[in-house]
């Protein structure tokens, strides 16, 4: 009876933790976010700048009452008055700030969806893609921060609309426009002044969409989307590739330095060297991966990795890889699982039959 009683109270605070505090606590840190299916229509942008202006507006209401409170105490100092209304004028300007970017979001997006609709002049949009080869040239070379990713079939790889707003204005569409005051700043960011009419625009992404290559290979999807700002050491994939087998230590180094100074100059772009992917599949649930690379804003405000723009089946692919790379005896495993369990089966069975012949005489 005792047992019982004891084993009731360990339930029950088993219990309590894991469907009580444990998913409480876990929305507290990990607000749920809500994905948009992959959809880049601004929708999202327009949601997160809206709430900005709704918590701006909080702290100016904050700000104007301990004015009135310092201005309602006689004889307060001048200096609390001062610094008063300076909190409050900041907030003000912070606000109009806020709202101007709400403006500015929703026409932006409006104009992407307007480009979406124009007829296109494939002809056209197959010369002005030109400029787009002047940086994306398959020279590995790393330009303002990371290697321009191959061109070559990013048709297959994004979104249609993505790539309308990313010709628009790069630091728009990859959700990174905090990061610079003037698009201008971002290393895509003079395709602004190269490609000006949104004439020009639909027929480049005209021309793009019509030279799909069907579907990609996970791991080139990965390769294409990723892998100039993340490393996957599990598949001795670097910001420079696949590595190649040296049989000349003295040139694995070689190679090995040129990583280093290539993780630098990446580093220096973002903030901090972005994460190894390796294991990351595993260490987050596939709802915040999915939701993060949809939009890297909604689950850390403010961080320097760009949207990239991917298609929902892109996005599986992604997956896909990261999965297989993450787990790779996954395979190995699931082939010995039947085994195992014939094994499991067979000993039953010789157990049972074991069992009969030594008690038979003793009943
Ligand atoms: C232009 C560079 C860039 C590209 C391209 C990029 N990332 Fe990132 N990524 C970053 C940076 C920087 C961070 C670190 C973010 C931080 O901590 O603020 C990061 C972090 C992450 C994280 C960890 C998030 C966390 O919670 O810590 C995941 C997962 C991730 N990236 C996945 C991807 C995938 C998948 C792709 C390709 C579809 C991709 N990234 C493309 C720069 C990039
Ligand atoms: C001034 C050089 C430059 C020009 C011109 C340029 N790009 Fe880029 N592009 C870049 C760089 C650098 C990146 C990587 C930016 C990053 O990862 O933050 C990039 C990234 C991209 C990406 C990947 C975006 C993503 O979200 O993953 C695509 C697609 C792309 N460019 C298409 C184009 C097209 C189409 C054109 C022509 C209309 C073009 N680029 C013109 C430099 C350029």
């Amino acid at each position: 009876m005792r047992e019982f009683k004891i084993l009731a109270v360990v339930v029950f605070f088993t219990l309590l933790v894991y469907v009580g505090v444990e998913p409480f606590a876990h929305s507290q840190m990990h607000a749920h976010v809500e994905g948009h299916d992959f959809v880049y229509d601004g929708t999202a942008d327009i949601e997160e700048a809206n709430t900005r202006v709704e918590k701006t507006k909080e702290a100016l209401e904050k700000a104007k009452e301990r004015l009135t409170e310092v201005q309602s105490i006689e004889n307060s100092p001048q200096e609390d008055l001062v610094k008063a209304q300076d909190a409050v004028t900041k907030q003000e300007n912070a606000l109009a700030k806020a709202e101007e970017t709400v403006t500015h979001k929703k026409s932006f997006w409006a104009n992407v969806a307007s480009i979406a609709q124009l007829d296109v002049n494939i002809t056209n949009g197959e010369m002005s893609f030109g400029t787009c080869i002047a940086c994306h040239n398959g020279a590995g070379i790393n330009m303002g921060g990371v290697i321009p990713p191959n061109l070559d079939r990013i048709g297959s790889l994004y979104d249609k609309n993505y790539l309308i707003a990313l010709i628009k204005d790069p630091a728009m569409a990859s959700n990174v426009d905090h990061k610079y005051a003037n698009t201008m700043m971002h290393p895509m960011g003079s395709v602004m002044a190269m490609v000006t009419s949104d004439q020009q625009i639909a027929d480049i992404v005209g021309y793009i969409m019509q030279n799909k290559v069907g579907e990609l290979e996970p791991k080139a999807a990965f390769e294409e989307a990723c892998v100039r700002c993340h490393a996957v050491r599990y598949a001795k994939v670097t910001q420079l590739g696949d590595t190649p087998e040296f049989k000349e230590e003295k040139d694995a180094l070689a190679h090995k330095i040129k990583v280093l100074d290539e993780q630098a100059l990446v580093e220096a772009y973002m903030g901090k060297l972005p994460p190894d992917l390796s294991m990351m599949i595993r260490a987050r649930s596939p709802h915040y991966m999915e939701t993060f690379v949809e939009n890297p804003q909604t689950q850390l405000p403010g961080t320097s990795m760009p949207r990239v723009g991917l298609t929902k089946e892109n996005y599986e692919k992604v997956k896909t890889y990261l999965e297989e790379v993450g787990d790779p005896s996954k395979p190995a495993r699931e082939a010995i699982g039947p085994w195992v369990i014939l094994f499991f089966v067979v000993f039953t069975i010789l157990a049972y039959l074991w069992k009969k012949s030594q008690w038979k005489d003793l009943h």
